[in-house]
């Protein structure tokens, strides 16, 4: 779907820079991002497999982008573009997120409620006892302890569990196909394999509920014993969601508690924050959403043809949006590189924007909330166990920015 006047490699008369770039320090963007911005709010880089992108960092311009129904999430298009070999195994994979309206907003519909504020206020007392009982499990055990294994994985997936009607035993099959997803050690084929697996046990966990005859209180429960039963959703459609509600769902909450932890590790003159009520402590959830953008790297395709400023984004042109990039816009947030956990800019893009925002983001909030609460509480000398320098970044690909584990010591 290439139009004459699209980007291609013949425009361009000097080098273009890579998109996307390595993060050297976990909640930095990734340095060379500053000379993008410097070339201007919408610039032109290169993905990986030698197509030239847009690359979004100004907060008006992606505000502007991302509710223009002409720029399409449409994974299934032959020229939809993607940061990654192994990012392109996983794009065949999804609902919601990788759909355009009308046929997104009609799933959308389907799912929302189980994500609502009311629903997350009365699960935030329960995310709670479950974060205090992990603290408590990590001191009982002692020292050797690792945030993202023994913390932020289990409340995010016991969670989202929860909401879809998912048995928490099954806890670690569905993570280590999920992490195999963002591992720099496997191929675009074993991705392959870990999304057949997801799919085998979201099979089978959907015909389970089926022979049941009372339905649980989860998500899936109702797709199943409504949706199923009166062919409004067919069985195919009722596990892809189910795959990308469980995927998304614990995966970047992990991530994001992980990542607050090590940053505010390294910033210790704001922890006490998190013990000076949940006020206070919302509010710092809120500025590390914007600071740490663990969503980066939200990817588009022009379906028409787009002016933006004195741009014109042609048709079939892939546009990235960089989230980190686009949340510290100078011209958005004043002096957007320092952490000011008292900022209150909720402005920010950490969740996205426009028909795709995140559904999970009350939810997200109320457990990154109490995850770092019940820590800090808990543990108030908690320290990193080992150099910061040791701590390994996922690739910039990935989707969800973050480290594979964060040694802790008290
Ligand atoms: C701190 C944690 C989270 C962050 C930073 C985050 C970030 C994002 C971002 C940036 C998007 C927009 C993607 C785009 O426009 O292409 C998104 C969409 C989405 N998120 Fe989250 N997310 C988080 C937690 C969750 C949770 C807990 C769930 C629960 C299921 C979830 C489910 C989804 C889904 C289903 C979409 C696609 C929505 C749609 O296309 O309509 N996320 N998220």
């Amino acid at each position: 779907m290439s139009h004459p006047g699209s980007l291609s490699p013949v425009d361009s008369t000097e080098p273009l820079p890579d998109f996307p770039q390595q993060r050297r320090c976990p909640y930095q963007p990734a340095p060379g991002y500053r000379e993008l911005r410097q070339r201007g709010p919408v610039v032109r880089a290169r993905l990986y497999d030698g197509r030239p992108t847009w690359v979004v960092l100004g907060h008006a311009e992606a505000r502007t982008l991302l509710i223009d129904s002409r720029l399409s999430s449409d994974w299934s298009r032959p020229d939809f573009p993607s940061p990654s070999a192994r990012r392109k195994a996983i794009l065949t994979a999804t609902m919601l997120i990788g759909m355009d309206p009308p046929e997104h907003t009609a799933y959308r519909r389907r799912v929302i409620s189980a994500f609502s504020v009311r629903r997350t206020r009365e699960l935030t007392e329960e995310i709670q006892r479950r974060a205090g009982e992990l603290v408590d499990a990590m001191l009982a055990k002692g020292p050797d302890a690792d945030v993202l294994r023994d913390l932020a994985l289990p409340v995010s997936s016991y969670t989202i569990c929860g909401i879809l009607g998912v048995p928490y035993e099954d806890h670690d099959y569905f993570e280590k196909q999920s992490a195999q997803l963002v591992s720099p050690q496997v191929s675009p084929e074993e991705v392959g394999q870990a999304l057949l697996n997801l799919r085998g046990y979201l099979t089978e966990l959907v015909d389970r509920k089926e022979r049941e005859t009372e339905p649980g209180p989860g998500l899936l429960d109702t797709l199943v014993h409504e949706d199923l039963a009166d062919g409004s959703l067919s069985r195919e459609e009722v596990i892809r969601l189910g795959i990308i509600l469980l995927m998304t769902g614990h995966e970047t909450t992990a991530s994001m508690i992980t990542l607050s932890v090590f940053t505010l590790l390294q910033n210790p003159e704001h922890l006490a924050v998190f013990r000076a009520g949940p006020d206070k402590a919302a509010l710092a959830v809120e500025e590390l959403l914007r600071y740490l953008s663990i969503g980066d790297v939200v990817m588009r395709v022009a379906a028409a043809d787009i002016e933006i400023g004195d741009l014109t984004i042609r048709e079939g042109d892939s546009v990235m949006l960089s989230m980190a990039e686009i949340n510290r816009d100078p011209d958005a947030f004043a002096d957007p590189d320092r952490l000011d956990l008292e900022r209150g800019a909720r402005h920010h893009v950490g969740f996205g924007f426009g028909v795709h925002q995140c559904i999970g983001q009350n939810l997200a909030r109320a457990e990154v909330q109490s995850a770092l609460t019940a820590l800090f509480d808990r543990i108030p000398d908690l320290r990193l166990a080992v150099p910061a320098e040791q701590v390994e970044i996922k690739p910039a690909h990935s989707g969800v920015q973050g480290i594979y584990a964060l040694p802790v010591a008290w």
